[in-house]
């Protein structure tokens, strides 16, 4: 039987999401629901002074209108309030607790109704008086009273003076605006009345263990009283690590009515939820004349809210990649009157290796190196924060094959030297680097004696192909068609699963997956073993394979019993095992998956209009579990670095400190017909050393690079560097050629202005 891991498996859930049988968090149905729609604060900060709901109770249909006047207990203690992914330091977001106004967007009452469509109707007539206060919503406007936290990456040297010495220099600041989640689920709970205080809930999450234990601490229940499920999510990508306010509210409204609800956030009411924090990173890079980096500083001030401490690390990641005598890195958050940012795939490295990448493309452009040549001088085979090798690092590999598939050796190195027809062409690369993580996970397997397997854990896939990975492992395993492998997973009474995310899923769950299949071949060959005149009597554990449903000696493949020889044998029809998977602790490696980007740009001279005609991605991640689930995770996040070059950006009214495009037609983010050529190579990164199977995950590392990799391939076509994302036509104008703002101005129906 040729083996499922490494080969390009269909999704297993692909049939069951394409004809509607998959089922979301919002479409759970149940008799007797009721309906929820949240009221949001008009005002950034304050507090509530009166709220009228009396207009709004006397809808037909309308069933109460909680607020924090009238709402059921919840816990008043901060540690209640802490799930798992949580920021050790601050409060978290307590809905409907009491009268403090601290975000615009906020909830402040939830109506409830037979209809949807009531509720909102009643929502609009809910009065609300506010004491308003003096609040920020702008970063820059912050700067200033930003305050350091600590972060893993260490000093080392002295960065200021080698900088101060060094022969060839680059400093500047570059700016990533707030992204706001945009996943096409929208956030919603069903939550099941089962009466006496027991609830089943139904919600979009990226952890389900992580969300019952949040319940149970928010509303001071059981364990057993709480169940959540969260088999299917439409997209989440960090906004489901942490228990969104809609489930607190959903929850909240079931037991004040004793009643089954559903609670969906609108697209708008998502802008009021956690985002990617707009940061401010600056860059001090020195080098030798040889093209050899002697210092490097790395400085970042990030958004959080003003209740709580989210960070994540933008600024160790040079220690990764570039060897430096001296180097300095210091992260600040900067508190403002908005929501708590939150994690957005690849946190931190998308940001701080985006500015990084841009620095070292500007430092290449100084030293006159090409930039992959500069790489490839100051290439690290050792982690400098730790000072550690890497368990592996195929990078310089990632570099020669992305840039042989891109034909980077045919290009002119001078900005504005490559132009096709009217478009001025511009060619970009970029190194991206993420963290390959593993953590303890628990797996059961039930395999019954016509050889089907029942594979379950407490995991969510949150569309990145786990329940395929997990298939196709088991497969393997057990030794049975990927077809007699059932998955089940999104069910927090299924064994222990961490939240997805962090690109460790796969590592994670594979590895639970095989260590539970172990116990199951050991139960198989014991029973086999019984048999009479059994041909695998003095096999051991480490001597037999499971394939074709079969016990089978690995020396002589003639010793074999079948499994449900071996079963029958026991007088039983099912075996179940479940086993924790943990990874010993080794701090002798650095672990991490690398890529390397080459964009190339099309940039129309006449309306500025940018265009990213190819991309090339070349990953190391390991071993590659699923070639096409991979490349579809790849693929993905080279779009989203597409929308982080050019689309995406939270646009704020400070003055009101209110978010002025909270929608999808007005927040851009690449459709179709932004998404041209995009190839994606894995390179061969065998690693024995970082677990068993070799696997790094590749959740993030699709992202990271590549807005810097468009960013760079602008400055190439056009000259004009710009620092601060999105890079949106109006940047470039002025910059292009002088008959273009005659054109363009003609093109808005104006006659030029005369200079
Ligand atoms: Mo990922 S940002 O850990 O879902």
């Amino acid at each position: 039987m040729t083996p499922y891991i490494g080969t390009a498996t269909s999704r297993v859930d692909g049939p069951a999401k394409v004809t509607g049988k998959a089922k979301y968090a919002g479409e759970f149905n149940v008799s007797g629901l009721a309906y929820g729609t949240v009221v949001e604060s008009t005002i950034a900060k304050g507090r509530i002074v009166r709220i009228d709901t009396s207009e709004a109770l006397q809808v037909a249909g309308v069933l109460d209108v909680l607020t924090h006047e009238n709402r059921p207990r919840m816990a008043s203690t901060n540690k209640a309030w802490k799930d798992d992914v949580a920021p050790e330091q601050g409060s978290p977001f307590r809905p409907l607790y009491d009268e403090k106004i601290m975000f615009s967007g906020q909830p402040v009452a939830l109506v409830l109704a037979e209809e949807w469509e009531v509720a909102c109707y009643a929502a609009s007539l809910v009065r609300i008086e506010y004491e308003k206060q003096a609040f920020v919503t702008d970063l820059h406007q912050q700067r200033d009273q930003a305050f350091v936290v600590e972060k893993p990456d260490k000093a080392h040297g002295h960065a200021d003076a080698a900088f101060a010495a060094a022969d060839v220099r680059h400093e500047a600041e570059y700016f990533i605006p707030t992204e706001h989640h945009n996943p096409m689920e929208l956030f919603a709970s069903t939550v099941v009345w089962d009466g006496d205080g027991k609830l089943t809930v139904y919600d979009k999450t990226q952890g389900v263990q992580n969300v019952q234990r949040y319940l149970c601490g928010v509303f001071e229940k059981k364990a057993e009283d709480v169940r959540v499920m969260s088999p299917y999510v439409g997209g989440a990508f960090g906004s489901g690590l942490r228990p969104q306010y809609q489930v607190v509210l959903a929850a909240l409204a079931a037991l004040a009515l004793q009643r089954s609800v559903r609670l969906v956030l609108t697209r708008q009411q998502m802008y009021g939820l956690g985002y990617r924090p707009a940061t401010i990173e600056r860059l001090a890079l020195g080098a030798n004349a040889d093209g050899t980096l002697d210092a490097i500083t790395h400085e970042a001030i990030a958004v959080t809210s003003e209740f709580e401490d989210f960070s994540r690390n933008d600024t160790g990641w040079a220690a990764l990649l570039y060897k430096s005598a001296n180097a300095k890195y210091v992260h600040r958050l900067a508190r403002l009157d908005v929501p708590t940012s939150c994690d957005m795939r690849a946190p931190g490295a998308a940001t701080g290796v985006y500015a990084l990448e841009s620095a070292m493309d500007e430092l290449a452009v100084a030293l006159k190196l090409d930039p992959v040549e500069l790489k490839l001088r100051c290439y690290s085979d050792r982690d400098q924060n730790e000072d550690v090798p890497y368990t592996s690092k195929a990078l310089a590999e990632c570099y020669r094959q992305a840039a042989e598939a891109f034909g980077w050796h045919g290009r002119k190195p001078d900005p504005r030297s490559m132009r096709d027809g009217s478009e001025l062409v511009g060619w970009g690369m970029a190194t991206g680097v993420w963290e390959a993580l593993q953590v303890p996970m628990a797996a059961r397997i039930g395999l019954t004696s016509n050889g089907h397997a029942e594979v379950s854990c407490a995991a969510t896939d949150i569309g990145t192909g786990t329940y395929t990975i997990m298939a196709q492992v088991a497969a393997d395993m057990l030794g049975l068609p990927i077809e007699n492998i059932s998955i089940k997973l999104g069910d927090s009474t299924l064994p222990q699963a961490p939240v997805e995310g962090g690109s460790w899923m796969a590592a994670s769950a594979c590895h639970a997956v095989a260590a539970t299949a172990e116990e199951v071949r050991k139960e198989l060959l014991a029973l086999a073993k019984t048999m009479k005149g059994s041909p695998l009597i003095d096999a051991k554990l480490e001597d037999v394979v499971l394939a074709d449903g079969k016990i089978v000696s690995k020396r002589d493949e003639s010793r074999a019993v079948s499994i449900a020889d071996a079963m029958r044998n026991g007088a039983i029809d099912r075996i179940e095992k479940e086993k924790i998977n943990g990874f010993p602790e080794d701090s002798s490696h650095a672990r991490n998956a690398h890529s390397a980007v080459f964009a190339e740009v099309k940039v129309d001279e006449q309306l500025s209009v940018i265009r990213v005609t190819r991309i090339v991605t070349a990953i190391a991640a390991g071993r590659i579990l699923n070639t096409k689930t991979a490349h579809s995770q790849i693929m993905g996040g080279v779009v989203w670095g597409i929308g982080m070059a050019l689309h995406e950006e939270t646009v704020y009214d400070h003055r009101f400190g209110r978010i002025m495009n909270a929608n999808i037609a007005e927040y851009h983010v690449p459709v179709n017909a932004d998404v041209h050529d995009i190839k994606v190579i894995f390179v061969d990164e065998p690693d024995d050393i970082i677990n068993p199977l070799g696997i790094k995950g590749l959740g993030e590392i699709g992202i990271v690079g590549v807005a810097a990799a468009i960013a760079n391939a602008v400055y190439h076509a056009t000259g004009k560097r710009v620092r601060d994302l999105p890079i949106t036509l109006d940047k470039l104008q002025g910059y292009l050629s002088r008959s273009s703002s005659r054109r363009r101005s003609l093109l808005i129906g104006r006659a030029p202005s005369r200079p």
